[in-house]
Parts: C-alpha cells; structure tokens; sequence
C-alpha cells in the first residue's frame, strides 16, 4: 500500500480524494488549516512558516512518498489580503512542498504528483503576462502590486494567473531529470467549476455569482468533488506511467467551448531556434 501526502484535505476535491485513497487502504498524510480528522498536520499554507512547517512535518514521518496531491487552494472571493493568501496558497503552497518533498518522491522510484490546477487558467480573460512572471518568480509582492488597478477584478485575476503560474511550473518541473529521470510523474489536473465551498463561497457573492451561473458549460451541470477525486486517483495509478507534464481538463468542456482552435497548434516558424535547441537537449 502506498504512502501519500493530500494538501486542502478538511475540504472539496483534496477530502473526496483523500477519503478515496484511504478507503483503498493507502496511508494519507492530510495537510490544512483547518483542523478535523481528515488532517494530520494542522497548518497555513499562506506563510513561508507553515510550508515549512508542512513539510518538514512530512519528512519527519516518513522517509518516502508513493505519490502528492496539491489540491489546498484559495478561490477568488474578496477580502483583505486576500490576492496575497491566494498567491502563496495556490502557487507557493504548491511549489515550495513539492521542492521539499522531491527527494522523498524519488526515493520511491515510481511517484505520481497531481497539482490542483483549474480551467480558470485558459478561460479567464485579460490575465497580466507580469502577474504571471511575478508569481513564477516568487515574488508574491510583486504579483499583488501588479494587480492594484483592478479594482473588484482583481481576485479574479490574481485566481486565474496563480494557475497560469503552478501550471506552468509544473510542465516546466516535471520533464527535467531530477522529476521525470528519477520516475516521479508530475501532471495537473484542472477542474472547472465543482461543487464545493470554495465555488458556494463564489456562488454567495453578487458579481461573482452572476458570472459563474453564466459560464458556459457545454454538459450543463457543475462538477462533483468525488468525481474529480476519481480522475486524480487514476493519475496516481501506475496508468499514468507516461504522463508526464501532462494537464488534464476535467471541465464538462468549457475550455472547448472558448478555445477549441487554440490547440493543438504547430509550432510557429518563429520558435524554430528555440525548438532546435530543445530537439537537440
Ligand atoms: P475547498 O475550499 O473545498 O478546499 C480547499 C481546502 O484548502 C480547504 O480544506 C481549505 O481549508 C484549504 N486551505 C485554504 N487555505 C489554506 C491555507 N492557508 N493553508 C492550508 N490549507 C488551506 O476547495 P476545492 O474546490 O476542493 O478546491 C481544491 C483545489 O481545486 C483548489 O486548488 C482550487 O483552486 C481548485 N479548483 C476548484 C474548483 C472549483 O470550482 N471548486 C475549480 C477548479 C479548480
């Protein structure tokens, strides 16, 4: 049986999916805020303490990992503070524990990551490209400043480029030696809107509400936690051998709906030297 780490574990897709391995006989180490049975290490993900915290924690109790699962994670509602909280909770809460945790991912020979990513990402319009680079960066400041002329759309923003930012990261991770050389796979699955308190929390807000009810979703109903929590389990499964930086839309085909001529696209003649260089490695 395997050893596995679920952030976001009290709540939504990260409970479904820890309930789902344990049930398979699995070790769950649950990692939150917010404390319930689910979750062993009781932490805040939003400051540079509490990753640390987390992860040393999870080194401390166990000397390998089968597999992680990122799914702790900050929606766009408003709030003070809040575009830093999502920043370091869905980009930092993300990438600091996984630099932490790779060594215990290697040590198994065969990991599999899932990172909580969201069709938000390819769907939001008008995310700032320097918001984006500020987060992949991990210049958090930098990222909050970016956004300051938004005003009430900032959140929203500040939501969809934090995972324009893991995801990217992602991709770029999970290919290089010391990811997919020492057989840690590491891919992202990006839901649309699921029914969980993170969507309620957008749902009860009136702008936000609006706009989520009048997202198009092509199959005509929100998602369900335990259904993503399947699609994540898969991926920890040894059938996810070969994906690797891989992102998997699980979104009742919104992201089709609004970009199905934005990919697959050839790689424009303009990239050639670059692609060369990589061709060549
Ligand atoms: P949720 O709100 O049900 O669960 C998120 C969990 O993260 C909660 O247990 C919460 O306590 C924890 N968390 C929040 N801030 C934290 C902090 N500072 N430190 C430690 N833990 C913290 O949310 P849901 O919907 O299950 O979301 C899981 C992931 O999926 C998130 O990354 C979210 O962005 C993503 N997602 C959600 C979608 C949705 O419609 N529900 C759509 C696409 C992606």
């Amino acid at each position: 049986m395997g050893r596995y780490v679920v952030t976001g574990a009290a709540s939504g897709m990260g409970a479904a999916a820890a309930t789902r391995l344990r049930a398979s006989g699995h070790t769950v180490i649950g990692v939150d805020i917010t404390a319930c049975d689910a979750v062993d290490v009781v932490t805040d993900l939003s400051t540079e303490q509490g990753r640390d915290h987390a992860a040393r924690q999870v080194v401390l109790s166990t000397d390998h990992l089968d597999g992680v699962v990122l799914a702790a994670g900050l929606g766009p509602a408003a709030g003070r503070d809040r575009l830093r909280q999502i920043a370091e909770v869905n980009v930092s809460g993300t990438v600091d524990l996984l630099r932490h945790w790779r060594p215990l991912l290697a040590t198994s020979g065969d990991a599999k990551v899932v990172v909580l990513g969201s069709n938000s990402a390819t769907t939001v319009p008008g995310v700032p490209a320097r918001t984006v680079a500020a987060l992949l960066a991990g210049d958090t400041a930098a990222a909050v400043r970016s956004l300051r002329m938004f005003g009430p759309v900032a959140p929203t923003l500040m939501y969809a480029a934090s995972k324009i930012a893991v995801t990217r990261w992602s991709r770029r991770t999970a290919v290089l030696p010391a990811w997919a050389g020492v057989g840690i796979r590491l891919n992202v699955l990006a839901p649309g809107a699921v029914q969980t308190p993170l969507l309620e929390e957008q749902l009860a807000h009136p702008r936000q509400g609006k706009a989520v009810r009048r997202f198009p979703i092509p199959v005509g109903k929100f998602g369900d936690a335990d259904d993503v929590a399947r699609w994540v389990c898969f991926m920890l499964s040894d059938a996810a051998e070969s994906l690797c930086g891989s992102v998997i839309v699980v979104d009742g085909g919104t992201d089709a709906h609004f970009r199905a001529d934005d990919w697959p696209r050839a790689v424009s003649l303009r990239r050639l030297p670059r692609y060369l260089r990589q061709f060549r490695g």
